[in-house]
């Protein structure tokens, strides 16, 4: 089967009710990112970046995956998907999908400050709160890649995309590295799929554009990607 690998953002989930970010009246015109999505942020006010995101877990239990992310899910009959999302949503997951990277962490999972590398489950219904701590007396907080820090899953990444035969970019504005350079990593000749609804400007012109909600855009995908199984 052929290799096709897929790089999702805050439009994948928009048509699931989550929010995007840079859109108007997207997450950022509401929130400060230094604030919120910052180590400094969490040193200055740990409990208000504890609570930005227990609000959006538990946002996320009200939500269900949309037809692209089923879509998505479906074309593993054909081909070998992978995903590789900079969404911290788990509707990839939940729509079936099987091979699943996380670039910016999961919202459902905690690490000890400090430790990126050790990770724990926050049980649904369960808020992270100040004083949560790991059996060795850790202060827990919410598992996401903050603004400066490193994306330890950026590595993997690069090496799904480099050995895709297909690569198809759904719902980012492209504006957030060191994502937005993985397109840089696609081969010449391996067909690009960039699926939006708004003009998306990248450095390439080998992109096949399809204008579109990322439900609709995933269909029309789909009739397209017949003739490369
Ligand atoms: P953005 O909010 O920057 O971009 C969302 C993109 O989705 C835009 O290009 C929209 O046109 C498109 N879009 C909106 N609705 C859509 C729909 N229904 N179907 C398809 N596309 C749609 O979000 P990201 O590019 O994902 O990181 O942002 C990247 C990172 O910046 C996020 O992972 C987050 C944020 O700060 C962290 O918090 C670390």
């Amino acid at each position: 089967m052929k290799k096709l690998v897929v790089l999702t953002g805050a439009g994948m989930s928009a048509e699931s009710g989550i929010s995007t970010f840079r859109d108007s009246g997207g997450l950022w015109e509401k929130y400060k990112v230094e604030e919120v999505a910052t180590p400094e942020g969490f040193e200055a006010n740990p409990g208000l970046v504890l609570d930005f995101y227990n609000q959006r877990r538990k946002q996320l239990y009200t939500c269900q995956p949309n037809e692209g992310h089923l879509g998505l899910a479906a074309l593993e009959k054909d081909f070998e998907v992978y995903i590789i999302t900079q969404n911290v949503d788990n509707l990839h997951e939940r729509a079936s999908s099987t091979n699943v990277l996380h670039l910016h962490g999961e919202l459902t999972k905690a690490c000890p400050v400090g430790d990126p590398y050790t990770v724990y489950d926050i049980p649904p219904g369960k808020d992270l709160q100040l004083g949560d701590t790991d059996p060795q007396g850790r202060q827990l907080r919410p598992f996401i890649v903050w603004f400066g820090e490193a994306v330890p899953m950026i590595e993997p990444a690069i090496r799904q995309i480099a050995d895709a035969d297909i690569f198809v970019i759904i719902g980012t504005s492209l504006n957030v590295y060191p994502a937005a350079g993985l397109l840089g990593y696609a081969r010449r000749g391996q067909p690009i799929f960039l699926i939006d609804p708004q003009e998306v400007h990248t450095c390439r012109t080998d992109i096949h554009f399809i204008r579109a909600l990322a439900s609709e855009g995933v269909r029309q995908l789909t009739r397209l990607l017949k003739e490369y199984r």
